[in-house]
Order: structure tokens, then sequence, then C-alpha cells
């Protein structure tokens, strides 16, 4: 699939699920159709007093796979920035974190998902939030202008890492942080079997091998970069979707097994490095 056929299908699926949830309904994370309260993705991924205070709309379009904003670690004054915000669950946490001296901007490129959060934003009665449109991969900011990127479940939606990745470094200012939430495969899996497994998680474009992650950040100027497991996946809990795909669910457990998590990727961006003189004498 081309790079401009996967945004297009990316936009299409987002753009329904926000439709549904503007009409009342929620959304579905992966392609197993089930809804997100049940869903083992999405599940419980915040607690009752950090939703308690968002539009229900906001926390109906939640389709991440963590709680970055708990996780970064948000300080008062910080320019935030998330990348594929959807519905805006994590810019209207990260807003209320980094008060009314600091501001958090969502990017997003499907139109129906920035019309949803900018009316949950309304709703909210939030003012130090800024929705984008745009894709991740051109980031409409200027360099060294954000302290933290926040992202949650999307970098695996992407079919140029590399390219978000470097993006995310040049805004970013020196010391800044990325950490975000994304779905991390932990060694081999067949190519088959890894295939039904993302579309069930919803990954279009695939999922990175854990150390692969590590050699793009890496590659893309990162230094104290971090792994962390969150939720690690059980096949018994794919078994109708996988089953339905043709898979032997008893065949391929063990393959698959402890493989497929959720984690919270940390990184930053280095300070220039200083030219160290020669002592003189
Ligand atoms: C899985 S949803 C996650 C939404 C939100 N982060 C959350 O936790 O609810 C993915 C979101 O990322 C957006 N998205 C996916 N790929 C993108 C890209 N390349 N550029 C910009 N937005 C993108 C989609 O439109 C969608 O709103």
């Amino acid at each position: 699939m081309s790079k401009e056929h996967l945004q297009e299908v990316v936009k299409e699926k987002y753009g329904a699920a926000a439709k549904q949830v503007a009409a009342g309904g929620v959304t579905a994370s992966g392609g197993g159709g089930e809804l997100s309260c049940c869903d083992p993705i999405t599940k419980d991924l915040y607690d009752a007093s950090q939703t308690a205070a968002l539009p229900k709309e906001a926390v109906a379009a939640s389709l991440g796979c963590g709680n970055p904003t708990v996780l970064a670690k948000l300080q008062p004054a910080e320019i935030v920035l998330d990348l594929g915000s959807g519905g805006g669950i994590d810019v209207l946490l990260s807003a209320k974190r980094v008060g009314p001296t600091g501001k958090a901007y969502g990017l997003d490129m499907t139109d129906e998902m920035l019309t949803l959060a900018r009316e949950n934003q309304k709703k909210a009665g939030v003012e130090n939030v800024e929705f984008l449109k745009g894709a991740i991969e051109n980031i409409p900011l200027p360099e060294n202008s954000v302290d933290v990127i926040i992202s949650n479940c999307v970098i695996n939606l992407s079919g140029d890492k590399d390219r978000v990745l470097r993006e995310a470094f040049r805004v970013l200012k020196p010391g800044g942080r990325l950490a975000i939430s994304d779905v991390v495969v932990r060694g081999e899996v067949p190519a088959d079997i890894r295939k039904s497994i993302e579309l069930w998680v919803g990954c279009v474009a695939g999922a990175l091998e854990e150390f692969e992650y590590r050699d793009k950040l890496f590659s893309s100027g990162f230094e104290n970069i971090d792994i962390e497991p969150t939720r690690v996946y059980k096949v018994e809990e794919a078994r109708d979707f996988l089953s339905a795909a043709g898979l032997d669910v008893e065949a391929v457990a063990p393959r698959v097994d402890g493989k497929f998590m959720s984690a919270f990727v940390r990184a930053t961006k280095p300070h220039p490095k200083t030219a160290c003189r020669a002592p003189k004498g």
C-alpha cells in the first residue's frame, strides 16, 4: 500500500469513528469490532478522577493504548504537542496539567476528529488548547518550540515512522521530552500471524519491533531512550477475531503470547554540545 493510500485508509477509519461518537456512540480501537468499554486495548486507561471533568464525547472517542499524560510528568507552563490527538482526551488532560501559563497543541489529519476535538474543547471550557490540522510526518510548528511531545497509539499507524521521529526531534526544544504510548512488538513473530494480530490491535501500517524502535529513535538524534511495557496482550483476548481470520488460536498462542504490548516510549532531545576550550598555559 502506498503512503498516500495508507493515509486515506486511516482518515476514513478515524473519520467514521469520530462521526460515531458525534452521533452518541462509542468507538472501537482495532478490527475486533468491540466497544471501547470492553476493548482490551483501550479499556481502563484513565481513572475516574481524570475523566470526571471531561466532556463525555472526549472520553467516548478515546482510542489510545496508554495514558501518556500521566507518564510524561507534565509541569506547569510547559508547551505540549499531542501527535494524532483524535477526540482530544490527552490534549485536554495535558492542558490542565500545564495550567494557564502553558499550552497544549493537538495535531490530527482527520477533519471529523478535529471537529469533534474542537467541540470537546468548547464543552470543557479550556482556553490553553489549539487543535492543528496536519500530518505527523510534517508537523506544522517551528523547530525548538515544544517542551513535551505525547502521542497515544498513533505512530504505529504511520507509513513513514522515521520521518515522524525526525519531525518530533525537530520541533522539540533542546532537553525536550518525547513521552508516547504505542503498540510495540517484542521479538520475532511470523509475518502472517503478525498481520492478523496487528489488524486486531488496529495497527494499519504495522507496529515496530522494540529494538527497531530504539534504533530509529537513536538515528533521529534522541538519547535516554527507554521502552517500558504497560500492557502485554494475551492471544486469548483476540481469540474470536483470530479464529474468524482462519488462524488456529491454540497453535499460534505460544508464538504470540507476550510479544505484542502497549508500551511507554521515552526519549529526550540532547542539549547542543558546548565546545571544550583547552586550558590556558
Ligand atoms: C488510534 S487514534 C488515537 C487518538 C487519540 N490519540 C486517543 O488516544 O484517543 C489515531 C488518531 O491519529 C490520527 N492520525 C493517524 N495517522 C495520522 C497521521 N499520519 N497524521 C496525523 N494524524 C494521524 C487519526 O486521525 C486518529 O484521530
